[in-house]
Formats: structure tokens, sequence, C-alpha cells
């Protein structure tokens, strides 16, 4: 009797040493949106470097921010045997179908980054504290403008981002609980009139978008001296766009300042604008932080642990909560860029050259 059970055992333990030996040769799919941003490159190629050095196999797409390419490449990486799909969408609500094929086939999907939304098949979900994204970009403001003590008002243009992407609105709420008292006070006053989400969103993240945006908003209020002290922008691919439409309508020339500009990413071409001073700060968040966060819990499925989160309220998707791990933001600025971003090896000197 007892032998039988050390036999039996003995048989397990033999089983489930040679799963988590097959598992660390699994194949795990990794859905990037676009090479087009400079972040989600380093995503891509951080999740690849970190998932092969713990023995994983990669494939690696990106989709050119095309929902039917993503789709495609997903169907591809199920039939090719991933086990773990990590997937930063491109629309989060149009992925269910292929999502239901996973779960057919026993897939576990992480969101990656961005919420996948509307579907019961998004095991987990890895980001950045989204809502604190905008609360640091609305804190930067406050402070550059000295609103708590200053009299104002001052003139604010607002931005938001892709309206496809859950993560915009978290950001824009973020900034307007901030923002909302001075505005209600008229502390902060929107010249345009612009405030509503649907209004002020820039779909796709596109700069061009955002630049022409900005165009029409000087047209319309600031051709003809009105001062625009501040301008929020969700992240740094819009910010680019206003930094171009403000440069040409004249701003960083002699009584011409630059407004605060907010911004996200840490992309090389907005610190180099920090630098020159046409944007004021930046969101940093690590994509180093974040794929290793997500390499850690593909390791877990993968072994049969127990996934890390850190929060199980936040995310819903329409359908349920979705399990949570939410990393820090910090803000970058001119002041402070050379310890976060070159001291710890993101960038280096030559790169923001
Ligand atoms: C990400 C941002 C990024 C934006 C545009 C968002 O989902 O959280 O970091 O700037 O997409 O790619």
């Amino acid at each position: 009797m007892k032998k039988a059970l050390l036999l039996v055992l003995g048989i397990a333990m033999v089983l489930s040493g040679a799963w988590a030996q097959a598992g660390k040769g699994a194949l795990i799919g990794v859905a990037m949106p676009t090479q087009s941003l400079q972040r989600w490159n380093q995503d891509g190629a951080n999740m690849k470097a970190k998932l092969e050095a713990k023995g994983y196999k990669v494939v690696l797409q990106y989709a050119n921010n095309d929902v039917n390419t993503q789709v495609q490449q997903l169907e591809n990486m199920i039939t090719q045997g991933c086990k773990v799909l990590v997937i930063a969408s491109i629309d989060g609500s149009v992925l269910s179908d292929v999502l239901k094929q996973a779960r057919e086939h026993e897939i576990k999907v992480i969101a990656y980054d961005r919420l996948i939304m509307n579907t019961p098949d998004c095991d987990y979900y890895a980001t950045f504290d989204n809502f604190k994204v905008g609360v640091i970009q609305g804190q930067y403001i406050e402070k550059a403008l000295a609103l708590k003590t200053a009299k104002g008002p001052f003139n604010l243009e607002l931005f938001a981002g892709s309206p496809d992407d859950n993560n915009a609105t978290f950001f824009f709420n973020g900034a307007i609980s901030i923002l909302k008292p001075y505005m209600d006070s008229k502390k902060l006053v929107v010249p345009t009139g612009q405030t509503e989400f649907t209004t002020i969103a820039i779909p796709a993240w596109n700069s061009a978008t955002a630049q022409a945006r900005m165009d029409n908003l000087i047209t319309a209020k600031y051709a003809s001296g009105a001062k625009l002290d501040v301008v929020l922008s969700p992240n740094d691919s819009l910010a680019i766009g206003i930094v171009a439409s403000l440069k040409n309508a004249g701003y960083g020339t002699a009584g011409k300042a630059y407004p605060v500009l907010t911004g996200q990413d840490c992309d090389k071409a907005n610190v180099k604008a920090m630098i020159a001073g046409q944007q004021s700060m930046s969101i940093f968040k690590d994509t180093r932080t974040l794929a290793a966060q997500v390499v850690d819990m593909v390791d877990a499925l993968m072994s049969g642990k127990t996934v890390p989160v850190n929060d199980t309220k936040t995310y819903n998707n329409g359908v349920k909560v979705v399990p949570s791990f939410l990393c820090d933001p910090v803000y970058a600025d001119k002041n402070n860029y050379k310890a976060l971003l070159v001291d710890t090896g993101y960038y280096t000197a030559a790169d923001l050259k």
C-alpha cells in the first residue's frame, strides 16, 4: 500500500517536473500594436528578450495599428500552438471572437498595457496605473502654474487619447480630477470651450491629427494675441504634433513662450523637446518594469503558480473585473531626466543629442 502510494507520488512528481520543463520551452505569442511609436518597439523587444532568457520561445508580431492584421496575427499564434498570448490591443473591444478561439485551445491571455474589453476570455491585465498617470500630469500643471496660490486666470486647452483605447479615459479622468476644481473656480479657463472627451479625443493617437487640432484651436482663439498658458496632452505622440503646431504659430520666440505641455512615454524625440524647452514633462513608464512583470505572470501561468496581481477592483472590461498588476508611473522633466533615463541605462546620453 505504502509502496503503491510512493509510486503514484513518484510518477506525479516526474510528470509535474516534465510539465514544468515542457512549460519552459513553450511558445508564447506577443502581439504589439505598431512599430510607428517608439515605446511599442521597446515593449516588444524587452518582452522577447526576457521570455527567451527564461527558456521560452517567442512569436513577436506588430500589426501596423490595423485591427484586422492583429486578429490574423493572433489566429496564427493560436494555430502555431502558443500557450499564452500577451496582447497590447489596437482596438480593445474587437478581439472577442479570436479570444474565444484561444479559450477553446486552453490558451491563457494577458492584456498588455491596454485592457481588452467586452470578453470573458481575458485572464489577466498588466499595466501602469493609468488613472495615476493623469493625476501626475494634473499635479504637474498645478505646480507649474502655482495654481494653489496664483490668481490666474490661465488659458488651458485639453487633448485626450484614442477613444478605442480604454486607457485614454483613465488618463483624462485622472488629470481632470486635479484640474476640475480650478476649472470650476475659473482659475483655469478653456477659451475654445472644448472640454468633452469625445470632442478632444484624437483617434489612433495620431500626431498629425493632434497638430491639425492645435492649429484649429490657435486660429479660433489665440490668433489675436490671447496667451495660451497650458495644454494637457495625454501622451508624447500627441505632444509632438502639438509642439509642431505651436512652433509654426511662433511659440518659442521672444515674448511668446511655449505653454506648459504634458506628455507620456518619454519617447526620445519628446525628451529632446523637454531639453529644448518645448515640452514640460513626460510620464515615464519604464517598459523594462512592465515587461519583467508580464514575464513573471507568464512564468507563473506556465508553472501552475499563483499569478501576481495587486488590483482586483479597478479594471472592469464590461464582462468582468480583470485581475491586474499596476506598475507605478513617475514623471520626467528637464530637471530629473538624466537621473531617471540616462543613469539607469534606459537611454544613452547620445540618444538624446
Ligand atoms: C499607452 C500609452 C501610449 C498610447 C499610444 C496607450 O495605451 O498606455 O503609453 O502613449 O497608448 O500608443
